[in-house]
């Protein structure tokens, strides 16, 4: 059970628990999707170096990650490098991808051991042989994970996932006429997964920055002025009971039950 996983992770006593009991289990968001920004600033207010930022963010993705898991969430995905993040000096990048080949290193047991299934999604094939070897390789091992997927998006772009889905569609040899909406989503990265319900960013900017831009048609946003490195468990908490408060119409009205002879007519 979700709130006893969450719960025994818990010291007792902390404000946490409060946070926990504000949780409606029967209504939690099937995927969250996170953008995780704000690591420059995290570093600039410190007066550190910029990957400084990178580097402390890495705790806030472990506890997500744990939190999610115990939480019950059935797809996690956290964006970790865009397309356009390329335009950023060469020692940012180098660094950003040490980050990442260091923490799958040292992650790759708390996945397994919490059945978490790995994957990658993005323009794979454009990062370096050893990365991609590394990616691989949590692919493969957590590959018949059960649990949570945890999707890292990576040299990821929404418009590029299209235009590749609209190429896998016409090297597949789908006829016009027999492409749909649920057939076109079958060719992108996300294949098989629900849309994220719910799209955290964090450190206050109001854009999704060519994120996941196909599946987010009706996620609720979640925008937290907290900086990636600082995000926590509490915060992840705090998005999903104010995601838990929002009404979800997908375009339709909600008809108060009181009312309800009188509005249908
Ligand atoms: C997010 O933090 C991490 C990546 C984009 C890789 P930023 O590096 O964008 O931090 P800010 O936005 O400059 O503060
Ligand atoms: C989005 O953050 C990309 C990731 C979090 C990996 P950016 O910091 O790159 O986005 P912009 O440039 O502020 O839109
Ligand atoms: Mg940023």
């Amino acid at each position: 059970m979700a709130r006893a996983d969450l719960l025994s992770w818990i010291p007792e006593g902390h404000p946490d628990e409060m946070l926990v009991g504000q949780v409606n289990f029967d209504r939690l968001p099937e995927h969250i999707a996170i953008i995780m920004d704000g690591n420059g600033r995290w570093a600039a207010q410190r007066h550190l170096p910029r990957v400084e930022g990178h580097r402390a963010g890495i705790d806030a993705v472990r506890d997500t990650v744990e939190t999610a898991a115990r939480l019950g969430i059935k797809v996690l995905t956290l964006y970790a490098f865009s397309i356009e993040n390329w335009k950023r000096p060469a020692t940012e990048i180098s660094t950003l991808m040490m980050l990442l080949k260091r923490y799958l290193r040292s992650e790759l047991k708390t996945l397994l051991t919490n059945n978490i299934r790995f994957l990658v999604i993005g323009r794979m094939d454009d990062l370096a042989d050893d990365i991609q070897d590394e990616l691989r390789a949590a692919m493969v091992r957590t590959a018949n994970d059960s649990g949570m997927l945890f999707n890292i998006a990576l040299n990821y772009g929404g418009r590029a996932e299209i235009v590749d889905a609209a190429r896998r569609a016409i090297e597949a040899g789908i006829r016009p006429e027999d492409l749909d909406e649920q057939r076109f989503a079958s060719f992108l990265y996300t294949a098989g997964q629900p849309d994220p319900d719910l799209l955290i960013r964090t450190s206050g900017e109001m854009r999704v920055s060519n994120y996941l831009l196909w599946q987010i048609a009706y996620t609720e946003i979640y925008v937290t002025e907290t900086l990636w490195p600082d995000f926590r468990r509490r915060h992840l908490l705090e998005a999903v009971v104010a995601y838990q408060k929002r009404e979800r119409r997908y375009g339709g009205i909600t008809i108060d039950p009181r009312l309800r002879s009188s509005q249908a007519r």
